[in-house]
């Protein structure tokens, strides 16, 4: 069994777009810009846009922190969403989801500038991942991927089996495995014989958002296993898989933390500078 050390892939995809941050500046005098926008005090949201502001820093990026407060209206946050698009030092534009009650998430992130995107979360980039012709794609999928090159599993003609059907996670994976010519089967919550499908799959990407939901009876010997799941139990960090049994069976297996989790910000920064370069080229 191989570990998937997502950990070390995200430092050498740090490395490398520190490194280019710094020819860039260097021939354009301007650098990379994310800004993050947190509304409320969730103690988890609060932890994730801290790390992304911490990595930008690091990276040689610009950060530009939005906290807001838990009773912000739709207006208000609109209002910010308009003069972030308009900001030419932010090329990209994360708002951490989720947001509170009163704001409708589907209208803000249809408010982002589709070039600033780096969630690509917007409708235009999701629709362009459909067709497969996207430059921001959503960071947790795109890392995943990232991470089979990486270890050199092949992906085309492998059938992958993705468990959950999220906008974040499930759908967007699904769209690029399928790029990459895989064949894709997404079970859900409503799945019948759900162990069948499963055991079924060469690649089976766990994202349901429940600790130890996969165990070694749904999976096949040499299934390559990415846990995508990060939940609290006790308060220690667990994934959807049962680690200890279903690693005995798994050809490759991501534990959880240091798997997925931190290619998810490696991924952002990635797409921060995508789209830095896009906005300079267009420049010039
Ligand atoms: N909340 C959980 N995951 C994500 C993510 O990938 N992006 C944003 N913006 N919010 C999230």
């Amino acid at each position: 069994m191989v570990l998937i050390d997502g950990k070390k892939v995200s430092i050498e995809i740090r490395n490398r777009l520190a490194e280019e941050t710094q020819e860039l500046k260097k021939k354009t005098g301007k650098i990379p810009g994310l800004a993050t926008v947190l509304v409320g005090d969730d103690p988890a949201s609060a932890v994730y846009v801290r790390n992304k502001n911490k990595t930008c820093l690091e990276l040689g990026y610009q950060s530009f922190e939005k906290k807001l407060s838990s009773d912000i209206s739709e207006t208000q946050l609109l209002q910010l969403i308009k003069e972030l698009n308009s900001n030419e030092d932010v090329h990209g534009i994360l708002v951490q989801l989720p947001l509170p009650d009163q704001i409708d998430s589907e209208k803000i992130l249809q408010a982002i500038d589709p070039d600033k995107d780096v969630d690509g979360f917007h409708p235009i980039n999701v629709g362009r991942l459909v067709v497969g012709n996207a430059l921001l794609t959503p960071c947790t999928p795109t890392g995943i991927i990232e991470l089979l090159d990486h270890y050199g599993i092949e992906i085309s003609g492998k059938h992958a089996v993705i468990m959950g059907r999220s906008n974040i996670v499930g759908k967007p994976v699904s769209m690029l495995l399928l790029q990459r010519n895989a064949t894709i089967t997404i079970c859900h919550s409503r799945t019948k014989n759900l162990e069948e499908v499963t055991r079924c799959a060469d690649i089976l990407v766990a994202a349901v958002g429940r600790a130890n939901f996969v165990t070694a009876e749904m999976v096949s010997e040499d299934t390559v296993v990415i846990d995508v799941g990060i939940n609290r139990v006790d308060g220690k960090l667990t994934g959807d898989v049962d680690f200890e049994p279903v690693s005995k069976k798994a050809s490759h297996i991501t534990p959880v933390p240091g798997g997925v989790g931190p290619m998810t910000i490696a991924l952002l920064m990635e797409n921060t500078l995508k789209a830095f370069k896009k906005s300079i080229e267009e420049e010039s």
